[in-house]
């Protein structure tokens, strides 16, 4: 097999539990990601996900184990990692046009101002932001426009790994859908790989080319990564007519509502924990008939 772009290998993190002893949140945690994917991972609130997003982003160190991108050990912060949160961390003083043109100088010392504008207006264009609204400061704009400035931002730098802790929780049903499209028009556009947190199973199936799901903690483990076979491109409307969609969604479903709480908090030793690969396909043709899977990821929307 070829080296995962982004290889997490037994990542094991425990925080004091408050009367002396230690609380495992998880451990030997392993899993791989590949270049240009776009994985998802769900779990139940306190299982472990913005850890493991904040160690994969060079925010916090594990207790053991190692996070290696393109073959190299992650360790603090860089501009190849781009986060963004669900409370839009964006600099209150600031325009929206300033907040993307920081980054990108930062990015490009070199680009002449011009350019790097040039970049910044491109980029919040992309997630519908033209005109005068640019020129506004965070507090002037809406939940969703300032999370579209996030979205703006963090791919104007054109990071190699995008990180994203549940970037749409805070919106309403209606701004969520329209900005989870542009996510994907943008991200089709580019070669960027993106590790995203949500809690919404929907926005998980339509996002995602695969979606890892987590038990509860304590000792909770990365246990399924669960292929999205509904090709690209996707549209909420229309994804819910393919034959894959209930039963990818039932079986999320099932985990979370069930399976999540019964592999819970068993110690795993010594053993590497690696999540096993669950494949549903109902269009797939019967087994004297084999045949490779087709390419889920189609760029043009
Ligand atoms: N700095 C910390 N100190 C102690 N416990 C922490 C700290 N950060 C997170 N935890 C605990 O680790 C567990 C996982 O937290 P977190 O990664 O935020 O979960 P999730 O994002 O899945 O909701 C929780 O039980 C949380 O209380
Ligand atoms: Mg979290």
């Amino acid at each position: 097999m070829s080296k995962p772009f982004l290889s997490i290998e037994r990542l094991t993190q425990q925080y004091p539990d408050g009367q002396g002893g230690t609380m495992t949140v998880f451990e030997n945690a392993s899993f791989g990601i590949k270049k240009g994917e776009f994985v998802c991972i769900l779990g139940h609130s306190g299982c472990g996900k913005s850890t493991i997003m904040n160690i994969l982003a060079g925010l916090a160190e594990p207790t053991s184990g190692v996070v290696k991108m393109d073959g190299f050990e992650v360790s603090g912060p860089s501009l190849d990692r781009g986060v963004v949160f669900q409370n839009y961390s964006l600099l209150p003083w600031l325009s929206a046009l300033k907040n993307v043109t920081f980054g990108v100088k930062a990015r490009h010392p070199d680009w002449s101002a011009d350019k790097v504008e040039a970049h910044a207006r491109d980029y919040l264009a992309k997630v519908g932001l033209e005109g005068d609204v640019v020129y506004r400061k965070p507090s002037q704009l809406s939940g969703g426009m300032r999370q579209r400035v996030s979205i703006a931002r963090a791919f104007a730098n054109q990071p190699k790994l995008l990180l994203l802790d549940e970037p749409f929780g805070a919106l309403d049903a209606l701004t969520r859908g329209t900005i989870q499209e542009e996510l994907i028009k943008v991200w089709a556009g580019t070669e960027q790989t993106v590790f995203m947190i949500t809690h919404d199973i929907d926005e998980a199936i339509l996002l995602a080319d695969r979606i890892l799901l987590m038990t509860n903690g304590p000792f909770a483990r990365v246990a399924e990564s669960v292929e999205i076979t509904i090709p690209r491109p996707r549209s909420r409307t229309e994804i819910v007519e393919h034959p894959n969609y209930y039963a990818i969604r039932n079986h999320l479903v099932h985990f979370l509502g069930q399976r999540s709480k019964e592999l819970a908090g068993k110690q795993s030793g010594d053993a590497d924990q690696r999540p096993e690969t669950v494949r549903i396909d109902k269009t797939a043709p019967a087994e004297d008939e084999p045949s490779a899977p087709p390419p889920l990821r189609a760029v043009n929307i």
